[in-house]
This record gives C-alpha cells, structure tokens and sequence, in this order.
C-alpha cells in the first residue's frame, strides 16, 4: 500500500463547463477513477492518483497552497489570479504544465439588446459587473477607459436587468447565458482554453515521475485526437501529388496490391482532419479505397 502523500492529487471542476471534459480527459488517459457528483475526494483504482472534486475558482489556490498537486482549470481564471498576485508576489505563483483541448471560450464585454454600441467609449464611467476584476481593468486601462466596479461572484448575467450595472465582462462559450438574459457581446477582453498547472514547490521524484507520465498520456490523447489514419489505394504516378494533399502526413508506408500493378496502397498518419473537399480532390486524382479512421492512443 503506498503512503497517502505518494499520491499525485488533481483538482477539477465539480460542475460546469470544464467538469465532462476534464472528467473524459482522464477516462481516455487509462485512470480509472469512479467520479461522483456527491463527495470531494475520489481515488484511482489502477494509478496512484487522487481527483478532487471543486468550484474552478478555488483550483489555482489549492494549487498554491499545495493541497493538490495538479488542477485542471481555464486560463481565464489563471491569468485573473496572476494579475492580482502580480503587485503582491512579483511573479506567478503557478505553472502551466500543457494546454489542454477544450474549455475555449472568452471574456467579453456584453451590454442590454436595447441599447446601440458605439465603440469603446461606451464604458466610460459606466458601472460593469464581473468575476474577473484585474482582467476587465487591465483591458480598459489600456484603452483608457475609467469605469465603475461590481464585483460579484456569480450570476453576473443578471446584474443588468437588476439596474446593478450597465454591462458585465464574464465568459462566453455558446453565448446561451446571453441570450436568455437579452445581452449581446461587443468587446473580447480575454480568449481561454483549459490548461493543467502545477504550483512551484518541490515534488518528489515518485510524484515527479507520474506526472510526467500522466504529461505525455494527456499529449498523446490530444495529438489522436487531431489525428486520422488514411488508408487509400494511389495511381503509382500519381503519388507525389496525392501526398501533397495529405498535410500533415509524414514518411506513409506503401504496399504493394496483389492485383493492380498500376496503383499502390497508401497508409498515412495525418496530423490534421481530411475533409470531404481534400477526399473529392484525392478521387479525382485517381485515388480509390479511401479509408479515414479515427485514431485512439498515440505515442511516438
Ligand atoms: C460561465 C459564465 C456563464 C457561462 C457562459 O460560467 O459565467 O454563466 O459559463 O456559457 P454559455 O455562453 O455557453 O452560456 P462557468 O462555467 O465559469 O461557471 P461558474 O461561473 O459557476 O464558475
Ligand atoms: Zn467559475
């Protein structure tokens, strides 16, 4: 049995927009880890890794104080964190281990359907809810706008229709929250995306080396992600103009067919989507048996 400070600790969102991502990151990472809306704590069966369950918020902090050893958080929140940290700690107190593949989405600036935006202007002196204080006034301190706080910690989309505010700065994904709540999006302070970070404290080399292992599993499962395996047959003469079609496919592997002394089979890993045009050109070219299968685990 291995002792408890021998496990490497996560911490993810409980609910919201990261929790399904981060909680199939993992799934496809091999963990096999039972997660539960009710509860904090929950445990691998098959690595020594914890997940802790909580509001993205509190992420960064319990990385810092070192209650966790990873956190799975946006970057919008990060980089709130290290502005307020900026005056007080001079550099940042956490660091980005790799970005991740999901979570994108920005902080915007958004006012009432009712009124007409006019520019940047607009925010001058006006009063502007959010959750993200040093990222809102590190934009418009650069624009030169003076503009009146509400702080608050949620439910800013509703700070307008309450006379709280005259617009809010907080986070658009589909743009669902805005749209019930009858705002439309006219400035992007911030673009996020989620990324896993660490604290700077020193580990030890058990947890330093399931990490890293955990690292390159996470990069594996994004780069599959990307990826597709292309098997198709090819013109032998037409070969040089179908692999330039192929971007992102490097060193394919040729084979002979049994049948066709004309064409040759081609199987390619490509580092980007195929689309249905690249297919359409690729079968004007000659090419048949076109074949794109998804790819799961990757490692090179
Ligand atoms: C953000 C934001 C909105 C919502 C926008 O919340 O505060 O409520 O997402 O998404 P939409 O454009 O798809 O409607 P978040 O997930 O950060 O939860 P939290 O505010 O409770 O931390
Ligand atoms: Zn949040």
């Amino acid at each position: 049995m291995l002792k408890k400070n021998h496990r490497v600790r996560i911490a993810m969102q409980k609910s919201g927009r990261l929790s399904d991502d981060s909680k199939e990151l993992l799934t496809r990472c091999g963990i096999k880890i039972n997660l539960q809306q009710k509860g904090l704590i929950f445990f691998a069966e098959n690595m020594p890794i914890d997940v802790m369950y909580v509001r993205d918020d509190d992420i960064p902090g319990l990385v810092v104080e070192g209650v966790v050893d990873l956190g799975i958080v946006g970057k919008n929140v990060l980089k709130e964190i290290f502005l307020e940290q900026k005056e007080k700690f001079k550099k940042s107190l956490l660091k980005v281990l790799c970005n991740l593949d999901f979570g994108t989405c920005r902080l915007s600036l958004s006012i009432p359907l009712n009124i007409e935006y006019s520019g940047l202007d607009y925010f001058q002196n006006k009063r502007i809810a959010t959750s993200y204080p040093n990222l809102l006034k590190n934009f418009l301190d650069k624009k030169k706008i003076q503009f009146k706080l509400c702080s608050l910690n949620g439910s800013v989309e509703v700070a307008p229709r309450l006379n709280l505010a005259d617009a809010i700065c907080d986070l658009v994904s589909t743009g669902a929250t805005l749209k019930e709540n009858s705002l439309y999006e006219v400035e992007t302070v911030y673009v996020s995306s989620a990324c896993l970070i660490s604290g700077l404290q020193e580990i030890s080399i058990f947890k330093k080396n399931i990490i890293d292992k955990l690292i390159t599993r996470i990069q594996g499962v994004i780069k599959a992600k990307e990826s597709k395996y292309i098997m198709l047959h090819v013109p032998i003469s037409k070969l040089e103009e179908v692999t330039s079609l192929l971007h992102g496919a490097e060193n394919p592997t040729i084979l002979k067919l049994a049948n066709d002394q004309t064409k040759v089979a081609m199987h390619v890993v490509s580092s980007e989507t195929i689309f249905w045009e690249t297919m359409e050109k690729l079968k004007i070219l000659g090419a048949s048996s076109i074949l794109v299968l998804p790819i799961e685990k990757m490692m090179e």
